[in-house]
């Protein structure tokens, strides 16, 4: 019985009952699995922690814990629980507390089994040291919330009072919760009748925990009611619950309420049990001005008139969910509303005056609800969304169920003034967050160890989202150099760290929303993806969304359910991707047979930034595809490198074709071709044979090579300068992410100009081709090449384009004929990177007369591109000034410290102001952001020691590994320009 437990789940409480009944069993199986191990289940105060390495790597423990997670939230939230039927949660939690405290990355991190033979993984030493922490004991748990919160919006505080259904799961005293900042006014619990207060309430501030300790032991199986009445500070940190600042149409400044509780901010609202896997049902009510919008994750079910000219508004029940997706938003908004063709009725809020800036995001949102529906074949299960601009506002936005809550500038479409580029990648988060209503909201991670499956699940659907509805964007060719070529860049340093990595503490669960998560992420996704093949890849979904729903999941959950779906091998294959740090270089050697074969030598080594030898035994699985001259859009061969070395034979292939590796640049590796292969693919990029991403794929390589010493920056720079009559919109931004690495190096040296005028020639005949106006039904990625092209060339100084975008920018400003939206950026750094005060001023003028956050944005960032140093020191205060916000000040200042003009002057200000922005910024990602763009340009070993040593003596919590890449980086630049700094002197000297 318990085989078919362990295969299904345990879907019910009388399940589990039996499941119970098997336990003893059970025990005998484990102890044929692993002796030890049963002697310590039966014993209770084992010394669990230390024996756990040697346990974990038995399959019976993995086994143990999802069997655990399965009964756990299958009794104690999905099913009701028959009162009779309560202890066995209690004995559950007891019998598997210890599986709790870890998860499976904790105990399968230094183990990675692969082509049946395991090998260590040795720990990355630079990582900071974990802080101790404790996940919330299990003894006591919630099922339900009755939650109302009364906003305070000229105080600045709230006041709250929330009812908890909670189990007993194990007769204890003590009740402990998670809570931060708020103060707990009163507890009461309700329990058989009896109504106990607390004897003492203890806070952890370390733990971001309260525990309230009772007179009287509760007994395990007892159900009780937890009352708490709490009040806090609605905060200017933009976490928890928080004031955002708007102004009315008059011009009155005014503030609303907003949540944003991810990743562990609903502590800083509601004492609550603040983990993903903790999920409860809730029943949401606010209390707000008359004239006041409230909005949460539910409809509106009840209003009523209360004195004071407030009302109270009653949302209706939740479905079970975590915590950090639970949203309340309190102020003035216009909103404009459709339905979906599903009959889900969809809203977006704007501020007021703005509703027709939501008309976009409202047609995308109506039209990706059936996709998705029909995509994951689940329909959405709440029965309205509602998506909102917040004008404070952290993140770029936040998939609260139901209410999703956007920054500004990723949400609101104003047609005259928003470019496309902006437009393309509203759509894009639009499409990243309500995909994370199924995947995240519905089935959600066990610990935040697994926050790569939310997020870099989006970063993926987000794409296959907007092809959908935008085809003409070719947004998939984007993808690559928007998230892939990213993801490869950081995962080549040392400082990098594997998908899944254990964290613990709050500040260690930030710091993993990052590029690896979400690029590397998404990247894998797409690799494994094209290796099962979409149907199946979509059954998978359907089978993991199905089998998951309302609970949470492993990773291996995911790779179970692609692999039932495809029967190909994914946990195998997946598990090197998930669990190692970095990505394989695959060097590859041909020899022709005969006239009509090719065999081929492949090798995989770990590829490393700085082209030394890899810090340990690595070895991916890796999803090979080839294709050739024959027919360069066809793949010729697929097939696993499992290997260290492979050889492989392809057929139909003569002495004078071409073999390319990874085409479409979809496997997460880079190849090394031998120079007879190499040469032979060049003439098939000049003449542009080579599809595009296949092009993009062979420079991004080719200049990580040369970053990483294996090759000369000279070399690729001719290779670059093939590219002249490249078209691609893609590939030029490969070129120009290449090339936006060596203008930090050269912008060390006096080679600048050299520099430019090579720039200048390589981009003027795509400039020349596109010119400066829009043609009528222009392609979408000719609009985005021409800012593109037009801004570089405004960098390389060319001057007919800079005396052209002044001329354009005088027309605008005096408004006579307004600058395009997509052209906007481009002059404004034309007329203010050689400008004066008169145009600072003026910009700041235009600057005060817009209330479009884009345009402000687009505005301030220009501001960093002055050449003028004390003008740039007025920029830096003016970003600090109060009147850029605070979510905006950080890029402002990240553009003045990109300028090598100001790089000295914008890490000078971060150390003198340093309190000041921990203050502002602690614990927020922004913080991490802003450091690493002021530290990573410099290039010298004195800097890079300077650097680590302020940081090791200065703590910014949640930036230690931010800081430890960037330092790297640092030294990485130092070391290349010492290495090419006389090559690369002849060679552009000779241009
Ligand atoms: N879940 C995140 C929001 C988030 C980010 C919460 C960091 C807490 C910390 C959301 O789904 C997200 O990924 N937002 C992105 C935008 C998206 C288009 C990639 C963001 O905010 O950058
Ligand atoms: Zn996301």
């Amino acid at each position: 019985m318990y085989a078919n437990v362990l295969k299904a789940g345990c879907r019910t409480a009388a399940h589990a009952w039996k499941f119970k009944n098997e336990l003893g069993k059970l025990r005998l199986d484990l102890a044929k699995a692993n002796t030890e191990f049963t002697h310590h289940l039966l014993k209770e105060n084992c010394h669990l922690t230390e024996h756990l390495d040697t346990v974990i790597s038995s399959k019976q423990y993995v086994k143990q814990q999802k069997q655990f997670y399965r009964d756990y939230s299958s009794l104690s939230y999905g099913a009701p629980l028959k009162y009779t039927e309560a202890p066995l949660l209690g004995d559950l939690c007891q019998k598997y507390g210890f599986v709790i405290t870890r998860t499976s990355a904790d105990v399968g991190l230094n183990y990675v089994a692969t082509g049946g033979h395991r090998f260590e993984q040795r720990r990355n030493m630079s990582t900071p040291a974990q802080k101790e922490f404790k996940r919330l004991p299990t003894n006591v748990v919630p099922t339900h919330y009755d939650l109302e919160l009364q906003p305070n919006l000229e105080a600045f505080t709230f006041e709250g009072t929330t009812s908890v259904h909670i189990n007993i799961c194990e007769p204890t005293k003590c009740i402990t919760l998670n809570a931060l900042d708020i103060k707990i006014k009163t507890v009461e619990l309700v329990i058989n009748d009896d109504k106990l207060t607390p004897n003492n309430i203890s806070y952890s501030t370390d733990n971001e925990t309260v525990m309230l300790t009772f007179d009287k032991e509760l007994s395990a199986g007892a159900t009780g009611v937890l009352k708490m009445t709490f009040s806090g500070e609605l905060n200017d940190k933009m976490k928890g619950f928080y004031r955002s600042k708007y102004f009315t149409p008059g011009g009155e400044e005014r503030y609303a309420g907003v949540t944003q509780f991810e990743a562990t901010d609903a502590r800083r609202c509601f004492p609550c049990w603040d983990e993903p896997a903790i999920k409860a049902t809730f029943d949401i009510s606010l209390v707000v001005p008359m004239d006041r919008v409230a909005l949460s994750n539910m409809p509106e079910n009840k209003e009523q008139n209360l004195e004071n000219n407030l009302r109270r508004i009653c949302f209706d029940r939740t479905p079970i969910m975590s915590t950090y997706l639970v949203a309340v938003v309190v102020g003035e908004y216009d909103h404009v509303e459709g339905k979906s063709e599903d009959g889900i009725i969809v809203r977006v809020f704007t501020p007021i005056g703005k509703k027709e800036q939501g008309v976009f995001a409202l047609e995308v949102a109506t039209k990706v609800l059936p996709y998705y529906k029909s995509y994951f074949n689940i329909a959405y299960p709440l029965p309205k969304m509602d998506l909102i601009a917040i004008s404070d506002f952290s993140a770029g936005a936040m998939e609260n169920w139901g209410l999703v809550t956007y920054r500004e500038t990723f949400v609101l479409v104003d047609p005259k003034n928003t470019s496309l580029m902006r437009k393309q990648s509203i759509a894009l988060t639009v499409g990243h967050e309500i995909a994370h209503q199924w995947f995240g909201n519905l089935v959600t991670m066990e610990w935040w160890t697994h926050l790569w499956l939310n997020e870099g699940y989006a970063s993926f659907v987000e794409f296959l989202c907007v092809n959908h509805l935008f085809p003409e964007y070719d947004i998939w060719t984007q993808f690559v150099t928007d998230m892939y070529t990213r993801a490869l860049e950081l995962d080549s340093l040392k400082n990098s760290h594997p998908i899944e990595v254990p964290v613990g503490h709050p500040c260690e669960i930030d710091e993993i929303f990052d590029e690896i998560s979400y690029n590397k992420g998404a990247s894998v996704i797409r690799m494994l993806h094209d290796y099962i093949g979409e149907e199946d890849f979509r059954k998978g979904m359907n089978i993991y969304l199905t089998r998951h729903q309302y609970k949470n999941t492993f990773t291996e959950d995911l790779w179970a359910a692609l692999q039932e779906a495809s029967s190909k091998p994914v946990a195998k294959v997946m598990s090197t991707w998930i669990k190692l740090k970095g990505f394989p270089v695959v060097s590859v050697e041909s020899v022709q047979k005969g006239d009509n074969q090719r065999l081929l030598k492949l090798t995989q080594t770990k590829f490393t930034a700085d082209g030394t030898a890899p810090d340990g035994d690595y070895t991916w699985v890796i999803p090979v595809t080839v294709s050739t001259s024959r027919d360069p859009t066809k793949i010729a061969k697929t097939f696993l490198l499992d290997q260290k070395s492979m050889e492989v034979v392809l057929d139909d292939v003569s002495a004078d074709d071409w073999v390319k590796i990874n085409p479409g640049t979809v496997g997460f590796y880079r190849t090394r071709y031998s120079k007879e292969m190499l040469e032979k693919l060049l003439p098939a990029v000049r003449q542009m044979v080579l599809p595009p991403l296949d092009r993009l794929g062979l420079i991004d390589d080719m200049f990580a090579m040369v970053q990483a010493g294996q090759a000369s920056t000279a070399e690729v720079l001719q290779l670059i300068d093939s590219y002249r009559n490249e078209t691609n919109y893609t590939v030029w931004t490969a070129i120009t992410n290449s090339l936006a690495n060596l203008h930090i190096l050269i912008s060390h040296t006096d080679l600048m100009e050299h520099f430019n005028r090579y720039g200048e020639k390589l981009y003027r005949p795509v400039a020349d081709r596109l010119g400066w106006n829009v043609r009528e039904n222009e392609n979408h990625l000719d609009t985005l090449l021409r800012s593109l092209v037009l801004s570089r060339l405004v960098s390389f100084r060319s001057k007919g384009v800079i005396a052209e975008a002044q001329k354009r920018f005088r027309a605008h400003a005096d408004g006579q004929n307004p600058i395009p939206a997509d052209l906007r950026s481009t002059c404004y750094k034309a007329v203010l990177q050689d400008g004066d005060e008169q145009i600072f001023n003026e910009m700041l003028q235009l600057y005060r007369s817009t209330d479009l956050h884009e345009e402000q944005d687009r505005i301030s960032r220009a501001l960093g591109c002055i050449g003028n140093v004390t003008l740039l020191r007025k920029v830096i205060d003016f970003a600090m000034s109060g009147e850029v916000r605070a979510q905006d000040s950080v890029f402002v200042i990240v553009a003045v410290a990109v300028n090598p003009k100001g790089r000295d002057l914008a890490w000078e200000f971060f150390k003198e102001n340093n309190q000041k922005l921990l203050q502002q910024y602690q614990g927020c990602s922004l913080l991490a952001r802003l450091i690493k763009y002021l530290i990573e340009n410099f290039a010298s070993e004195e800097r890079a020691v300077e650097i680590e040593n302020y940081f090791k003596i200065n703590q910014f919590p949640g930036t230690e590994r931010t800081v430890s890449q960037a330092v790297e980086t640092i030294r990485l630049n130092s070391n290349w320009l010492k290495r090419d700094l006389d090559s690369l002197t002849t060679y552009l000297k000779s241009q």
